[in-house]
């Protein structure tokens, strides 16, 4: 392959900081609440940890390692090592697409609100919820600000690793903590507060089923930007100094304190209001109004700051989704940044379109009974990234060699990892057959279950053509 100089990350802080930026996102603060609320909340939360702690952090260790080692994205990563493989990357840059086919969405909604949140919606709380409904369903205004989202996006990306990615993250991830804090601080003091802190941390295992072990792998791979290629992508561009499991261990305890940070900023509240845990998607959108028009002009300031870290968590995730994608088209096309930006990110416009009309004027038009946006996020979050997480974890622990991996991780000899032969054997062994168990219970109890089939024919179709990719 020719080579031409590879762009790299300008500081070990600021690594970290678009690391954790791409960790931490919607998965955190808009999924991870409403996930924990309909599958029975702490003991949901309670596997959810042990997956992010356990196998999440051994997995963004090994793709770190396969980043850095071959200096490629996901697609040459896999490709440079072994050509058999060359579809697990595929599957990663799929996995991007589909991603990318509703998160901006979801941005969009964000954003909007940040605006929202100073032109009326708080001034009754009572019509919270149906303004949720109707501005979601509406066939003009969340596209425009899904535009608006996705164009931020593709100026952020289009400037690079250093100058973009890294600046970008280096100002707005600090901010997202404070923030947050604020509101959790605000949440937690509320009379009746305890009720949702009880829900959040007071195990109750009546409520799981081998839906919710999926569900908590689904989430900790989505939350931790896992099992696609994204962190192999980023890790492609850090220098052979680096501590790469410190590094892994750092960003996964941010990601985990910000989705705790976001369950205490919503949860007491929900409580304290007498809401419902239970709301689904909306909740971030209409419980969080809710309380804050209780406030009157401190509601307002407040909610504008939640929106404001919302949309802030959701663009240093998705310019991680966009870069995986760009960064494969430089790669493997030799396509120019800017070129492979505007491509995708036109492409990521077409998709996230029909996702948010799935929402309203689309909502008739189903394919293997399910619409645009719970399409991509089902396929994704169900499968796509169970499934990835697996490959990689089978390809590290027994395509890639030992002395290879050793060597990489204590930058050839250099530092120390005394938890290498733990790891090694987590990925090897223990890993693969947790993941392959809990995909198994999941998929058979789904009621999405053509969607799944479809899913499993993608991964085999790309497992036979890939290698001319
Ligand atoms: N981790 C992001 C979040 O929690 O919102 C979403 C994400 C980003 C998933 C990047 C996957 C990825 F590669």
């Amino acid at each position: 392959m020719e080579k031409r100089q590879r762009e790299s990350w300008g500081s070990r802080i600021g690594f970290i900081l678009a690391a954790a930026g791409s960790a931490i996102g919607l998965g955190n603060i808009w999924r991870f609440p409403y996930m924990a609320g309909s599958n029975g909340g702490s003991a949901f939360i309670l596997i959810y940890f042990v997956f992010a702690l356990v196998i999440g952090l051994s997995i963004m260790i090994a793709e770190f390692a396969i980043g850095r080692r071959t200096g490629l994205a996901a697609v040459g990563a896999y490709k440079s090592i072994n050509k058999n493989w060359t579809f697990a990357g595929v599957l990663g840059i799929l996995t991007a697409f589909f991603i990318m086919g509703f998160y901006p969405v979801v941005g969009g909604w964000a954003l909007a609100y940040v605006v929202k949140s100073v032109t009326g919606l708080l001034s009754n709380a009572g019509s919270i919820a149906d303004a949720f409904g109707g501005f979601i369903s509406s066939p003009v205004e969340p596209l425009i600000w899904m535009g608006i989202f996705l164009a931020m996006n593709i100026f952020i990306v289009a400037r690079g690793i250093a100058g973009g990615i890294e600046k970008a993250s280096s100002i707005l991830l600090p901010t997202l903590f404070v923030l947050l804090i604020l509101i959790a601080l605000r949440s937690i003091t509320l009379p009746g507060a305890g009720a949702g802190i009880e829900f959040l941390f007071k195990p109750d295992f009546s409520a799981v089923t081998g839906q919710t072990f999926l569900a908590a792998l689904g989430q900790a791979f989505f939350s931790l930007s896992l099992g696609m290629g994204c962190m192999i992508t980023y890790g492609s561009y850090l220098s052979k100094s680096k501590n790469l499991p410190s590094n892994a261990l750092i960003v996964t305890l941010m990601d985990t304190i910000v989705a705790i940070l976001a369950g205490l900023a919503i949860f007491p509240a929900v409580f304290a209001y007498g809401m419902e845990p239970t709301a689904g998607p909306g909740l971030v959108f209409v419980v969080v109004p809710t309380i804050f028009a209780e406030m009157g002009a401190l509601g307002i300031l407040f909610s504008v700051i939640f929106f404001i870290a919302l949309t802030v968590a959701a663009l240093t995730s998705s310019i991680s989704l966009l870069e995986v994608v760009t960064a494969y088209l430089i790669d493997e096309r030799g396509m120019e940044r800017k070129k492979a930006v505007y491509i995708s990110g036109t492409i990521m416009l077409v998709t996230g379109i029909f996702s948010s009309l799935s929402l309203g004027v689309m909502s008739d038009v189903k394919f293997l009974g399910v619409g645009a946006f719970d399409f991509f996020d089902i396929l994704t979050d169900k499968i796509f990234l169970a499934i990835g997480g697996l490959l990689l974890a089978i390809f590290v622990g027994w395509v890639v060699k030992k002395e290879d991996l050793e060597d990489e991780l204590t930058n050839g000899g250099t530092i120390k990892f005394p938890l290498f032969n733990v790891w090694y054997n987590l990925i090897k062994y223990v890993i693969p057959v947790a993941i392959s168990i809990v995909a198994i219970m999941g998929i058979i109890s789904i009621e999405q279950t053509s969607l799944m089939i479809f899913g499993l024919a993608i991964i085999g179709v790309l497992a036979i053509f890939s290698k001319k990719l």
